[in-house]
């Protein structure tokens, strides 16, 4: 990465390097003349200002991250021979927070879920792991992904978040109830990102040196513990300090405290798949630790603040298809849409080659591919390097028996459009209803209530709003009499008449 040192006492310089005449005056004809287009240093800064952002995300949009390691100290070599994986190894890694539906700017502390994306600069190329701060996912096949933000987001006319829309949505396809749960929940507003632990959420695969296929779930627990907001807090600090979470991050590593999470993970062996009692690459349902447990595997610490926030982090480019050899995808349909989409918004969003951009770099790989030219090209082959393939001068050749992809899974069946239910739990209201009523503790479940009615009140149609009843009462009718009761309570509050002296 270049960066500029600061010296004392050196002039400025246009983009060229070559010195200004001024750095306030523009040059014009007379001191009360026309400005000149001839002022080259004025249309410069001018035209560099307009281009100063590239888009934002189009969701994740807020956010902030930090660069650190990654250590595995356990052996999972039985499980994967991916080499950031294998004992005592130490892999340089970036991580980014954020929420999900708020527009840069927008406040940390709104209830979301919080993205939880991690990209690690390992030996064999880059391995990216997007995850969130929840084990699931509103839905459970990417084609729904466009409409599932479209509802969170704004409003086409007024430009407003819409609760209506919202739970249209959720009480639309019940297979979001058991993330709704979650966000409804403690975890819809952590205490900071360092307070907040991460999951891969999908079910992954992984491979080991023997060709072994396994299916895994990656969790990170962090070591400063779950901590939540109220409500309350969330909203002040959402006045007071719209950037609470990246300041938080920011200030605690400036400080030396480095935060840090235990890599955990679950292992499938490759054949329970078939016969599990629900779909295990169904994105919306967690595997119970009792069917299979955490392994532990390393940690991870961050332990160094960007240096640029636009270089490092807003042009950070993380996407599901960065995979290494010893791990690769699965049939969960969610992950499958989600390898096409981020390098596509990364086209879109930074440029062709926003992996030449040093954060996004390879660096600990060697780049020996035959992808060439296009905008702001910064990498080159040697020119004695073939420029394509199949050739006769020696130029790289593809590795089947290294590359991930190379191992799949079993797969037959006609073309068709349809929920894989074939397993006796596939239902969407067992999780959720365990996850209430035997997970969460009496204050918790409390606050789960509190909050849902809350967000209730903010629907304006009586037809949504008793769906939105019926959608907690079909996951548990405790659960959903104690959500209407408490909506009926608050409203009576409400309306009140209030008392005058
Ligand atoms: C960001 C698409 C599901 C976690 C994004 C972005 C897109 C996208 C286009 C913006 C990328 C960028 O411009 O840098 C999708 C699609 C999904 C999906 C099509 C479903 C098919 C999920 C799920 C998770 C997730 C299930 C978590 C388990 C994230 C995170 C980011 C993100 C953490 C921000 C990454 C960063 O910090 O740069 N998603 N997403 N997404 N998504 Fe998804």
């Amino acid at each position: 990465m270049t960066t500029t040192p600061r010296e004392t006492g050196s002039y400025t310089t246009a983009n060229n390097g070559a010195p200004v005449a001024s750095d306030n005056e523009s040059l014009t004809v007379g001191a009360d003349g026309p400005v000149v287009l001839h002022d080259h240093y004025l249309v410069e800064k001018l035209a560099q200002f307009n281009r100063e952002r590239v888009p934002e995300r189009v969701v994740h949009a807020k956010g902030g991250g930090a660069f650190g390691v990654f250590t595995t100290t356990e052996d999972v070599s039985p499980y994967t021979r991916a080499a950031l994986f294998q004992p005592n190894t130490t892999t340089e890694m970036v991580a980014r927070f954020s929420t999900v539906a708020g527009e840069q700017g927008s406040p940390d502390t709104w209830r979301d879920p919080r993205g939880f994306a991690l990209k690690f600069y390992t030996s064999e190329g880059n391995y990216d792991l997007v995850g969130n701060n929840t084990p699931v996912f509103f839905i459970k096949d990417g084609i729904k992904f466009p409409d599932f933000i479209h509802s969170q987001k704004r409003l086409p006319g007024s430009a407003l978040r819409d609760n209506d829309m919202q739970w249209d949505f959720w009480s639309l396809r019940p297979e979001s109830s058991h993330q709704v749960t979650w966000l409804m929940g403690d975890r819809g507003i952590p205490k900071t990102w360092r307070h907040m632990d991460g999951f891969g959420s999908h079910t992954y695969q992984w491979i080991n040196a023997a060709g072994e296929r396994f299916w895994v779930k990656y969790h990170f627990q962090t070591n400063q513990g779950n901590e939540y907001l109220t409500p309350e807090e969330a909203e002040r600090l959402a006045g007071v300090d719209a950037d609470a979470h990246r300041r938080d991050l920011f200030d605690a590593i400036e400080r030396g405290e480095f935060p840090s999470w235990t890599l955990y993970v679950q292992v499938m062996p490759y054949e329970d798949a078939k016969t599990y009692r629900f779909n295990p690459f169904d994105l919306t349902k967690v595997w119970p630790h009792g069917d299979y447990p955490l392994i532990k595997v390393g940690t991870m610490t961050l332990n160094r603040n960007p240096q640029n926030f636009h270089a490092q982090i807003e042009q950070l480019a993380l996407e599901p298809s960065n995979f290494v050899p010893g791990i690769a995808t699965s049939p969960d349909k969610m992950l499958l849409a989600r390898i096409f989409s981020y390098a596509d918004a990364h086209r879109y969003r930074i440029g062709a080659n926003y992996q030449d951009l040093p954060v996004n770099y390879p660096k600990n790989a060697q780049v020996n591919s035959y992808s060439k030219e296009g905008p702001m090209r910064y990498t080159f082959n040697d020119p004695q390097v073939p420029v394509y393939a199949p050739n006769s001068f020696g130029g790289p050749h593809a590795a089947p028996e290294r590359a991930a992809e190379s191992n799949g899974w079993d797969a037959d069946g006609e073309l068709v459009r349809a929920a894989a239910t074939l397993h006796p739990e596939d239902d969407d209201v067992t999780q959720p209803r365990n996850l209430y009523r035997h997970v969460l503790d009496a204050q918790a479940q409390e606050r789960l209530v509190h909050n849902i009615a809350g967000h209730i009140a903010g629907v304006r149609s009586a037809d949504i709003r008793e769906r939105a009843f019926q959608y907690w009462e079909n996951i548990d009718p405790e659960l959903g009499s104690r959500v209407r009761h408490a909506y009926a309570e608050a409203q009576a509050e409400q309306d009140q008449p209030v008392a005058t002296v």
